[in-house]
């Protein structure tokens, strides 16, 4: 059906207009005013045992932005231990009223945007326009599932009854979820995860990532004052050793998950070793995304959309663009534009309006990223290299854009540059540009990816438009923004009555 039909009317978050000079320096000084005192992210149940205080610094300028007090392991099962006991409680809260306090959430999140704005450009080292992007997109999940919610929960579907009994299909909760988020998107993938398995009347275990416990832990209060129950909705802080903990108890009943693909293997690992029912996992992580490129795009738009998927949120979105496959014939004339377009990009401090491109993450990430640029320059061609400002404060983990030339033996055809694609194994986006319906149609009936974007970039998939998720070593699915989502983190329950 159209979505209209399938999806209740709902309007995407208009985020901030940079044209409204007054609401722009609004929500710049709210930013500003958060994150100057440290603040703390601590377990809801206080009976989880917790280790010593971690330090939070901004990838930034490594100022202290508050601490965390990371779950032990024991601490992270004591805490499942707790939420089993509240799961009948929360299946008990009627759809109508969890669908009302998503949508709360969701008000008071646009009303305090310039907060969350504060701790993702301190926390994270989002730029402005990443961090409305990301609010947006957090935004969008909570109203989005709150229809979900109503979608699915509110009344029994009626199924045809040939024998004369009257058979109702109804979703129930699963009971404990546990929601694992990656620090690529910190408010956004915690809260879509957070807001679907709560839509489904879960009790929820929510785990940041160790690097970005801070905003989640906003995200967390404002879901507890729109009226989530303390015992319905658990933070817990902590690295993978918790995150093992959590997943590995006999109780957990659902977990979704984004982050790499080695720690999704470990988390299936970890849950089919129980002696406990089969929980569902919903598994979304990276990909090794291509652009393929022939000699009837257009070059200038190519260029756009190329440093936007690549370089946008400083390169570190799992839907960023890794591999270019240019057509032979025009691929000088269209490096060379990509790099003129690149080296427009401003690296630099997120809280300034002309930053392109904030810091990476963390000490761990600059080095990672430092010594692949070192490897590739011993066998292959760097065609772009760009620079770093001299004000940039030493302590943060600056990393400037690269394009390098892979040395290739010869000219690929297209079908094998779908081969090349396919070997990877991972199947998050990809994108075409091309001017011949054949060209593109080929490249989409080849390949099994999820998101594929045709003369566009192949970033930032738009909640209930565009559901996102990928498949083979990137992810489980069901996408997240998409109609069959919510439904993942609940059961199903058939009853036949004989009239
Ligand atoms: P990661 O797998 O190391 O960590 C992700 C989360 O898993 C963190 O919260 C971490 O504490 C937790 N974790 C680590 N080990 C665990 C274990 N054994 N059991 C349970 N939890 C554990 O990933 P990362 O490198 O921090 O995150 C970036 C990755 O996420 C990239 O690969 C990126 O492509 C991917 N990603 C995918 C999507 C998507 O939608 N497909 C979106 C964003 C990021
Ligand atoms: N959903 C994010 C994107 O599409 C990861 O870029």
């Amino acid at each position: 059906g159209l979505p209209s039909e399938i999806f209740a009317p709902r309007k995407n978050s208009a985020g901030i207009e940079f044209g409204d000079r007054r609401a722009l320096d609004h929500f710049l000084a709210a930013r500003d005013r958060t994150g100057r005192e440290p603040i703390a992210a601590t377990c809801g149940f206080k009976g989880a045992d917790a280790k010593g205080p971690v330090d939070i610094r901004s990838p930034v300028d490594g100022v202290l932005v508050g601490r965390s007090h990371h779950l032990s392991a024991s601490g992270a099962k004591a805490l499942v231990t707790e939420a089993a006991r509240h799961v009948r409680a929360a299946e008990a809260v009627p759809a109508a009223s969890r669908a009302t306090w998503l949508r709360k959430t969701a008000d008071l999140m646009e009303r305090r945007q310039g907060a969350f704005m504060g701790l993702l450009a301190r926390e994270a080292g989002k730029t402005v326009d990443d961090g409305i992007a990301e609010i947006r997109e957090a935004v969008d999940f909570l109203r989005f599932y709150a229809a979900e919610a109503e979608r699915l929960f509110a009344e029994p579907t009626l199924l045809p009854g040939p024998t004369g009994e009257e058979n109702r299909l109804r979703y129930r909760s699963r009971g404990v979820a546990i929601c694992i988020s990656p620090w690529n998107f910190p408010l956004a993938i915690f809260t879509g995860q957070v807001a679907a398995a709560l839509a489904a009347g879960n009790v929820v275990i929510a785990k940041p990532a160790e690097q970005t416990p801070l905003v989640a832990s906003l995200a967390v209060d404002l879901l507890h004052e729109a009226g989530f129950p303390a015992h319905g909705l658990f933070l817990a802080p902590g690295d993978g050793e918790a995150g093992a903990a959590l997943v590995s108890h006999d109780a957990t009943a659902v977990v979704a998950f984004t982050g790499s693909t080695e720690t999704a293997f470990a988390i299936n690992r970890a849950l089919a070793a129980r002696n406990a029912p089969i929980a569902p996992l919903i598994a979304e992580t990276g990909g090794i995304n291509g652009l393929v490129v022939d000699a009837t795009a257009l070059p200038e738009q190519v260029a756009d959309d190329v440093v936007m998927s690549a370089f946008r949120s400083a390169g570190q979105r799992c839907s960023a663009l890794r591999v270019l496959y240019v057509q032979e014939d025009v691929a000088d004339r269209m490096i060379e534009m990509i790099a003129g377009a690149a080296a427009e990009l401003v690296v630099g401090d997120p809280h300034d309006l002309s930053t392109d491109v904030g810091p990476v993450i963390d000490a761990e990430q600059h080095a990672m990223l430092t010594s692949h640029i070192e490897r590739m320059e011993q066998s292959q061609t760097v065609r772009f290299r760009g620079r770093l400002g001299d004000d940039l404060p030493s302590k943060g983990h600056w990393f400037a854009p690269h394009i390098v030339e892979l040395d290739k033996p010869e000219a690929l055809e297209l079908d094998e540059v779908c081969d090349s694609i396919e070997r990877t194994g991972f199947g998050l986006t990809l994108g075409v540009h091309s001017r011949i319906d054949e060209t593109v149609k080929t490249v989409a009936e080849r390949l099994t990816v999820g998101n594929i974007y045709v003369n566009r970039n192949i970033i930032g998939a738009i909640v209930g438009s565009q559901p996102f998720g990928g498949s083979g070593l990137s992810g489980t699915g069901p996408k997240a923004g998409g109609p069959n989502y919510v439904a993942r983190f609940a059961r199903e329950q058939v009853t036949s009555v004989n009239t």
